[in-house]
C-alpha cells in the first residue's frame, strides 16, 4: 500500500494538509520531528501513521523509504525561524537544504510518483519589483532564504536530471489556525489575531507596529496554500516548475487592523515602534501561472482573518 508523505505534517502549513488529504480518504504518513511540530495538529484518524524522525538525519530518512512506499512527498519540514537560521546557520542548514536532499535521493531511489516542495518568498528578497514573477531574480538575503532557494533549484533539476516529478511553490506571508503567534517573529497576523483576543478577556495587552503599518504583504490564507499543493500535485503542467502561492493582493498593516476592529469590535492600544531592521517595505505575488493551471484563491485577507479569528 501506498502512503503520501508530508514532512512537518504536525506544524502549520503541513497539519492543514494532512486534513484536506484525510478528508480524500487517503493513507498519510507524518514525519515531524516535533521541534514546532505538535501531535494535537494532527487530525486523530486510522488513515494517518505518525513517524517521529528529523530529516536531517540520513539514516533516518533511508529507514523511513525502506519501510514505507510513498506515491507523493510534500516536503514541508524546517526550521521556518529566519532569525534562528542567521544566529545558528549551520543547524539550520543541516535541516533546510541537507534535508531536502536526502528526500530527494530517497524519492528519486524508491520511484516515488510526485514531489512537491514548500519554498518561500524569501527567495526574492528585498528587490523592489512588484509583483514577483517566478521569472524575476532573486536576492536570497539569509541562510533561511539561500537554503530555500537551493533547496528549490535541486528539487527542479531532480526532474531534468532524473525524472522526478517535481514542484516548487513560493509561499507568500501565509496565515491561519494553529500558527504559533509566541515569538516576536511569528506572522504578524498570528501575533495581532492573539492580541485582540487576549485583549477581549481582559488582559492588558498592546499591538506593536513596526513603521507606519502602511507595509504591505500578500497574505494568503492556509486553506488556499492546501489548495495549490493539491492542484500542483494534480497537473502535470507543474511538473518541474516553481509557482508563486499568493493572493496577488497586497494588503497593510492598517488594513489588517481596520479589519480585526470590525471582526472583534474592538481593539488594544496600538504602539508604533521604528521599523525592524531588514523590514522590507511592500511584498506581492504575482500568481498568474498558478491561475493558468486552475488556481484561484477562495479567501480574501479579510475573509482568512475573520475564519481564524472564529476558529480562536
Ligand atoms: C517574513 C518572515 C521573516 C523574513 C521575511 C523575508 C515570517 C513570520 N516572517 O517576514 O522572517 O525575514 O519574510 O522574506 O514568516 N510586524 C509588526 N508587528 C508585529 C510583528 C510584525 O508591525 O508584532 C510587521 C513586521 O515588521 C513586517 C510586517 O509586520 O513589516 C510583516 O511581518 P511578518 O509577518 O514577520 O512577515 P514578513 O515581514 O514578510
Amino acid at each position: 500500500m501506498k502512503r503520501t508523505l508530508v514532512t512537518g505534517g504536525a506544524g502549520f502549513i503541513g497539519s492543514h494538509l494532512v486534513e484536506a488529504l484525510v478528508k480524500e480518504s487517503r493513507e498519510v504518513l507524518v514525519f515531524d520531528d516535533f521541534s514546532t511540530g505538535k501531535i494535537e495538529n494532527i487530525p486523530d484518524s486510522k488513515l494517518v501513521h505518525v513517524v517521529k524522525g528529523n530529516i536531517s538525519d540520513r539514516f533516518q530518512v533511508e529507514n523511513l523509504f525502506k519501510k514505507y512506499q510513498f506515491d507523493t512527498v510534500f516536503h514541508l519540514a524546517a526550521i521556518a525561524s529566519v532569525v534562528k537560521s542567521v544566529e545558528n546557520p549551520e543547524e539550520t542548514h543541516k535541516t533546510n537544504f541537507d534535508g531536502t536532499l536526502y528526500l530527494l535521493q530517497e524519492s528519486v531511489k524508491c520511484g516515488v510518483i510526485r514531489f512537491i516542495f514548500a519554498s518561500s518568498a524569501a527567495v526574492y528578497g528585498d528587490l523592489p519589483k512588484l509583483p514577483k514573477k517566478e521569472t524575476d531574480p532573486v536576492k536570497p538575503l539569509t541562510p533561511y532564504a539561500v537554503d530555500k532557494y537551493a533547496s528549490e533549484r535541486y528539487v527542479i533539476n531532480a526532474y531534468e536530471l532524473y525524472g522526478l516529478k517535481t514542484t516548487a511553490l513560493r509561499f507568500f506571508n501565509v496565515f491561519g489556525p494553529r500558527q504559533d503567534p509566541a515569538s516576536p517573529y511569528s506572522g504578524v497576523i498570528s501575533i495581532f489575531v492573539d492580541r485582540v483576543i487576549r485583549n477581549l478577556k481582559g488582559e492588558n495587552v498592546a499591538i506593536t507596529v513596526y513603521g507606519d503599518g502602511r507595509q504591505t504583504r500578500d497574505f494568503v490564507y492556509v486553506k488556499d496554500v492546501v489548495k495549490a499543493l493539491l492542484l500542483v500535485e494534480r497537473c502535470h503542467e507543474a511538473v518541474g516548475r516553481v509557482f508563486n502561492v499568493g493572493t496577488g493582493k497586497a494588503t497593510s498593516l492598517l488594513d489588517l487592523l481596520d479589519y480585526l476592529a470590525k471582526i472583534a469590535g474592538k481593539l488594544p492600544p496600538i504602539h508604533f515602534e521604528p521599523p525592524r531592521k531588514g523590514d522590507i517595505k511592500h511584498s506581492l505575488a504575482d500568481i498568474s501561472e498558478l491561475k493558468k493551471i486552475g488556481f484561484s484563491p477562495s479567501f480574501t485577507a479579510q475573509e482568512g482573518l475573520k475564519l481564524l479569528f472564529e476558529w480562536e
